[in-house]
């Protein structure tokens, strides 16, 4: 496929991640959207069959619109079949109602040894914290949800300015990230498998470039990753590498990005330690390579207006010093 520009990658990215069932409510992957997908199926096979009988009723009246006169036999039968067709709505209606609350039992059942993790939404990307009753083994990472199959998944929600929602459709519904406020919501995967997810509450300038990579991993892969992830940045292995991590904790990069292992604290965007090994850059909106890195650092605001992430005047030795660095942090 030919490469697109950078502007439409959001729109085309979401419309094809609808297409190949990594974005599908309708082609679910955990227990919670299962359970949403028996809904929204009993709902088309109710509702389709109705829409249709009440437009042949419709049809059928205005063709006998100028039918003369009537008899008291055909009163009979217009009341009867009216009633009917009133016993007709009322049941099926129930059978709607039970069955969304059959649903919201199931989206809300109690879970046992749950994977504890933290998703703080900000403008525009998502803070992901594992966490842990050991403090040491807590760590954090930024757009992307790694999540074991067959275990629950227990997600804090939380807000550090507007509200936004995490909507990834093959695992839950939606559920509201308000400041302020601590929302949860489980989910229980069952299919190993890259998937995508997005915010769905309109946040500002950037919402459609708040993406969050999926990744649903078997219980090895998942406590490999985690292994990983816990780990502190490897220590640079070349002189360009040596010399970008200098300028990193040097220029105001570090006052903003965490590399775990180094001097570089800062907290107001995404925790860098294993940035190489994510997939993509800037909450969805870019591919994570050498070339995407090096343009983002330098010109953040083409690539994503309004984002919090300043430009850095580097001169360009010291950009690619940089990227160097950044791409060792696998
Ligand atoms: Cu965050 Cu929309």
């Amino acid at each position: 496929m030919k490469p697109r520009p950078a502007r439409l990658a959001p729109a085309a990215a979401a419309l094809l991640a609808g297409c190949n069932r990594v974005q599908s409510a309708l082609a679910p992957a955990g227990d919670q959207a299962a359970a949403i997908e028996r809904v929204w199926d009993l709902m088309l096979w109710i509702c389709v069959p109705m829409y249709v009988l009440v437009l042949a009723a419709l049809g059928w009246a205005l063709v006998r619109r100028r039918a003369r006169g009537h008899t008291a036999e055909g009163d009979r039968r217009a009341a009867m079949g009216l009633t009917a067709f009133v016993v007709l709505v009322a049941g099926l209606l129930t059978v709607l109602t039970a069955s969304s609350y059959i649903a919201d039992r199931h989206l809300h059942a109690a879970v046992t040894d749950p994977v504890n993790v933290r998703i703080t939404a900000m403008q525009w990307w998502w803070q992901v914290e594992y966490l842990d009753p050991d403090p040491s083994k807590q760590f954090t990472t930024a757009n992307e949800l790694h999540l074991p199959v067959d275990r629950p998944a227990r997600i804090e929600l939380r807000s550090s300015d507007v509200i936004h929602s995490l909507w990834i459709p093959v695992l839950n519904g939606k559920e509201d990230l308000i400041p302020g406020r601590t929302n949860t919501i489980v989910m229980t995967p069952r299919k190993t498998g890259t998937y995508r997810g997005q915010c769905a509450e309109f946040c500002g300038l950037q919402h459609a470039n708040m993406a969050l990579d999926v990744q649903i991993d078997d219980a090895a892969a998942f406590t490999a990753w985690k292994a990983h992830q816990r780990a502190p940045a490897p220590p640079p292995s070349t002189p360009a590498a040596l010399a970008g991590l200098h300028e990193f904790t040097a220029t105001a990069c570090a006052m903003c990005h965490t590399i775990d292992g180094t001097d570089a604290g800062g907290i107001t965007g995404p925790n860098l330690t294993h940035l190489a090994s994510r997939r993509t850059l800037a909450a969805g909106a870019l591919p994570l390579n050498r070339g995407t890195l090096t343009a983002w650092i330098a010109a953040p605001q083409v690539h994503k207006p309004g984002t919090n992430m300043p430009a850095v005047p580097l001169r360009p030795r010291q950009l690619e010093d940089i990227v160097d660095y950044l791409m060792t942090l696998q």
